[in-house]
């Protein structure tokens, strides 16, 4: 139950998050046996570069602890929606975290709000959505690949998460997205491959009064097809951005102080200084955000 709510000890059960170090973190399910590469039940241990963790002697202990082992030492943290994000079983593509805070922000997302979510994926998105709209909103996502919708419905029960989140095996681009959020949603995220074919239906399942949406997609022609039809469809205030990592090198610096016409430079002065990292920017994809109006129909 430990995405639900925060708590101080760790119970059976509970899923932790092992920090190793910032590039090694592990999301580990509390119990004392696991099944290994036969199937059969085996003692849940977990290697590390440390040593072995014995994963049920971490019940009882506090989230935030440090725990030793053998060789060194690795912290046991709670789980969070991003924690998850760097730490879950990858089935497709996720969307990270930089993106995540954007699309959240774009659908103006707050405790209380209906949202639909397609596709599922790996329920990286998903877990930040829920955090968003909990206790009172709910959020309804969907997926065409059935074993996809199975491991995350399994994930979203082991996490707590079950009260807020209904998940459907459906192809939102030839069925829509059912009777059951008809006019019910304040906010549609797609992450598809074709989500123009979706667009329709999602002006069906917004509340008359409207809302946001908001499409992530890795290319631009996605892009246009969806922006086109958008405004088909009604929408309006149509943006696509895309969120840029950038590094800074951040360096105190000492330089000659110039005089000019004397012969030497005598003295250096230190400063603050800040310059573009070499690493490259990555793209991940673009956000198209936009508006549907309240509508009569
Ligand atoms: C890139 S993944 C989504 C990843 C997800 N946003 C995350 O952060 O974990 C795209 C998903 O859309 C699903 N999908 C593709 N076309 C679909 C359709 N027409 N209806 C429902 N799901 C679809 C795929 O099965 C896949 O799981």
């Amino acid at each position: 139950m430990s995405f639900a709510r925060f708590k101080e000890v760790i119970e059976e059960d509970d899923t932790v998050i092992l920090y190793v170090n910032v590039n090694s973190m592990h999301a580990l399910k509390v119990t004392p046996q696991i099944k290994n590469k036969n199937g059969a039940l085996v003692s849940n241990v977990f290697q590390t570069v440390y040593g072995a963790l014995k994963v049920d002697s971490l019940i009882g202990k506090k989230f935030g602890s440090k725990v030793k082992l053998t060789k060194g030492w690795v912290y046991v943290l709670h789980p969070t929606p991003e924690l998850w994000t760097l730490t879950l079983l990858h089935r497709t593509q996720i969307i990270y975290t930089p993106d995540i805070s954007m699309i959240i922000f774009q659908l103006e997302l707050k405790p209380g709000s209906i949202v639909i979510e397609a596709g599922t994926g790996s329920g990286s998105l998903s877990h930040a959505l829920i955090r968003t709209i909990k206790p009172s909103g709910h959020l309804f996502t969907y997926d065409f690949h059935a074993a996809r919708v199975d491991v995350v419905r399994e994930e979203f029960k082991e996490h707590g998460l079950s009260e807020y989140v209904s998940v459907e095996h459906r192809d939102v681009c030839e069925d829509g997205f059912g009777a059951a959020v008809t006019n019910r949603a304040d906010a549609v995220f797609l992450d598809l491959p074709k989500p123009w074919d979706a667009v329709p239906y999602a002006v069906a399942a917004f509340k008359k009064i409207g809302g946001r949406f908001v499409s992530f997609s890795p290319c631009i022609e996605q892009v246009q097809n969806t922006c086109k039809a958008l405004s088909e469809n009604g929408f309006f205030e149509i943006v696509t951005m895309e969120c840029l990592l950038k590094e800074l090198n951040v360096q105190v610096r000492a330089m000659p102080i110039l005089n000019i016409g004397a012969k030497e430079t005598t003295s250096q002065k230190t400063y603050n200084t800040a310059s573009p990292g070499l690493s490259v920017c990555g793209h991940s994809g673009y956000i198209t955000a936009a508006t549907l109006p309240p509508r009569q129909d």
